[in-house]
């Protein structure tokens, strides 16, 4: 079993996936792991669908539909970054859109190309296992911050499974969709999705190495 540290430096976002199924026990020992995550006042405001096989298939049939001939009717229902875009959070975002493009071949301004690597979101990257997070919908930042905790918890039990993963901020545009082929409760509201599976080690896109600040960047040590 990897250590913590071997766990968390070998997730990475993966996004081609081998179609070897998981298996439903090793899928629900990730989630009894993950369940350990800290929340405040132990609310822990998850909610999980587990997708596979013909479900997997209908959701994924639904949302693509709706993206390729209707993307302007979905939106997403909540800021999920910045309203105005600004360096440097505009940088690093451009930099891994232009280097997960490169490694495919694609080139700026390959409108159709660049759709169809987006719309592979939408198919859980060919994992065999998407997952749908919900959170009751008037859950506040905290609960939201819990929530993040519980995915990163997910993210390495399942490196603990020589699983990989990929969380997807992706389906929360096509919220609507998801609600009506899951049949969610009006309550329930689309967090994020992840892909979960055996990475494809011969696709490109899976060998992009991303970057980060180093820690003079991001942290101040106040010792006096
Ligand atoms: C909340 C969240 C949402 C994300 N949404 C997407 C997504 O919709 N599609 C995608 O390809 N990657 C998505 N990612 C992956 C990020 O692009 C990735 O984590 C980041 O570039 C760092 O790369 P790494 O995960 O390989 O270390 C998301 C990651 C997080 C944490």
């Amino acid at each position: 079993m990897l250590n913590v540290d071997e766990a968390i430096l070998s997730r990475r976002s993966i996004r081609a996936y081998r179609p070897d199924p998981v298996p439903r026990v090793t899928i629900e020992h990730i989630l009894e792991v993950a369940r350990r995550a800290p929340s405040g006042t132990n609310t822990q405001p998850w909610k999980v669908h587990v997708l596979t096989g013909g479900a997997l298939q209908r959701l994924s049939e639904a949302v693509l539909h709706a993206f390729w001939n209707e993307s302007e009717q979905h939106t997403n229902d909540r800021t999920n970054y910045l309203v105005k875009w600004r360096d440097p959070y505009l940088s690093r975002r451009r930099k891994i859109g232009w280097d997960l493009y490169d490694l495919m071949g694609i080139k700026k301004g390959e409108r159709e190309r660049t759709q169809k690597f987006h719309a592979k979101n939408y198919e859980f990257f060919g994992a065999p296992v998407g997952i749908i997070f919900t959170i009751d919908r008037d859950m506040g930042w905290m609960s939201w911050l819990d929530y993040g905790m519980f995915l990163q918890n997910i993210c390495l039990a399942a490196r603990g499974q020589d699983l990989h993963t990929c969380p997807q901020a992706s389906w929360g545009s096509y919220h609507e969709v998801v609600e009506k082929v899951l049949g969610l409760p009006a309550h329930e509201l689309v967090h994020v999705g992840m892909s979960l599976g055996y990475e494809d080690i011969d696709a490109p896109q899976n060998s992009l190495k991303t970057v980060r600040e180093p820690l003079e960047q991001f942290a101040a040590f106040h010792e006096t």
